[in-house]
């Protein structure tokens, strides 16, 4: 880590299984800067627990998750995936700034409007706070680039702004981040309604492909992907249905819009959805084998595990020593 290699950090809840919008518009990227750059890459299950969790899903979804992401490329041993509860430092940090972080701020962030909305039975201050734990995360491993998507643009801004007025008050302790827009990545849409993102959470299944979803299964959605009433593949902004199957099978095969467009100029929309569901399919056979090995491979999980808290560990110690000498608390004997 003592070298002069920029810093990536990202998060990703543990709240599900990865979609294909996710593996073909951020970790298929991140596979590609593993040697540009130094990157964290945190399984945010702190963050999880502001929506009610079932205790044993929760466990199981979160190795799952480590498991998938290494499983589509992302080398355990050279960037670090770790889990945020493991490194306690993100909470401790967490504390600390939210005693820099305002009530009017927080009650501004379109994330907190929205989930008390939808969670309404349920507004806890973990919900208010989300925010700072974000900028904790973030803050902690002297982070220079934060890849997220549109969604979560709002809470780096909020996380520079508490940067920016820690820094004032104590000297230069924080890198401000900055938002990371990958050059390129396939912004992946819902099947069944192509004009919002392909979610994890969405509540329609035929919507989002999972990228352990069985072969039978990603064939059937795609067979079930909304269209338009022409039968002509081409790609168009008044085609939204056909365009995303269109990104989908270019993003997976690394043709070019034009070529697909080409290959099938005849056919209509059954030969092309079907083919889109098998070059899916065919992408996914190398992942979804990768991890049922893993699965098998309880021994060298846990190292990963273990070895990637304690790197992770070691770079945050090292911000919050500096935060709390600073800030004035009094040294440990
Ligand atoms: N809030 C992010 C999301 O829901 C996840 C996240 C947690 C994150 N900590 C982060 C993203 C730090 C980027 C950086 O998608």
């Amino acid at each position: 880590m003592l070298d002069d290699k920029k810093t990536i950090f990202s998060g990703i809840q543990p709240s599900g299984f990865v979609t294909l919008g996710n593996y073909l518009g951020a970790i298929n990227n991140w596979i590609k800067l593993q040697n540009d750059y130094n990157c964290f890459y945190c399984i945010a299950d702190l963050h999880t627990i502001t929506v009610r969790q079932e205790p044993a899903k929760f466990r199981k979804t979160a190795v799952e998750l480590l498991m998938q992401y290494i499983a589509a490329g992302l080398d355990p041993e050279i960037n670090i995936i770790y889990c945020q509860s493991h490194v306690h430092q993100h909470a401790e940090l967490s504390w600390i700034l939210s005693c820099f972080t305002y009530m009017g701020e927080l009650q501004r962030m379109t994330q907190f409007k929205e989930k008390s909305q939808k969670h309404s039975d349920n507004i806890n201050a973990g919900l208010f706070t989300y925010p700072v734990l974000m900028a904790s995360d973030i803050l902690l491993y002297q982070t220079e680039l934060v890849p997220v998507g549109e969604d979560q643009k709002q809470h780096l801004e909020i996380t520079r702004e508490i940067a920016s007025r820690f820094n004032k008050i104590y000297g230069d302790v924080f890198k401000i981040p900055e938002v990371y827009i990958p050059k390129a990545g396939a912004r992946v849409m819902a099947l069944q309604d192509p004009s919002k993102k392909m979610s994890k959470s969405d509540e329609n299944a035929n919507n989002t492909v999972a990228i352990m979803d069985k072969p039978e299964i990603i064939m059937s959605k795609f067979k079930k992907a909304v269209t338009d009433s022409e039968n002509e593949v081409r790609f168009s902004e008044t085609k939204p249905g056909v365009s995303n199957l269109i990104n989908i099978y270019c993003a997976v095969t690394g043709n070019t819009i034009e070529q697909t467009e080409k290959e099938f100029s005849s056919g209509g929309y059954g030969v092309f959805k079907k083919a889109v569901g098998e070059a899916v399919v065919a992408k996914l056979e190398p992942i979804q084998k990768k991890f049922y090995d893993l699965q098998n491979n309880k021994d060298y999980i846990d190292t990963i595990i273990k070895n990637n808290t304690e790197r992770a560990s070691y770079v945050a110690e090292k911000t919050i020593r500096k935060v709390k000498k600073k800030i004035g608390f009094l040294p440990k004997v």
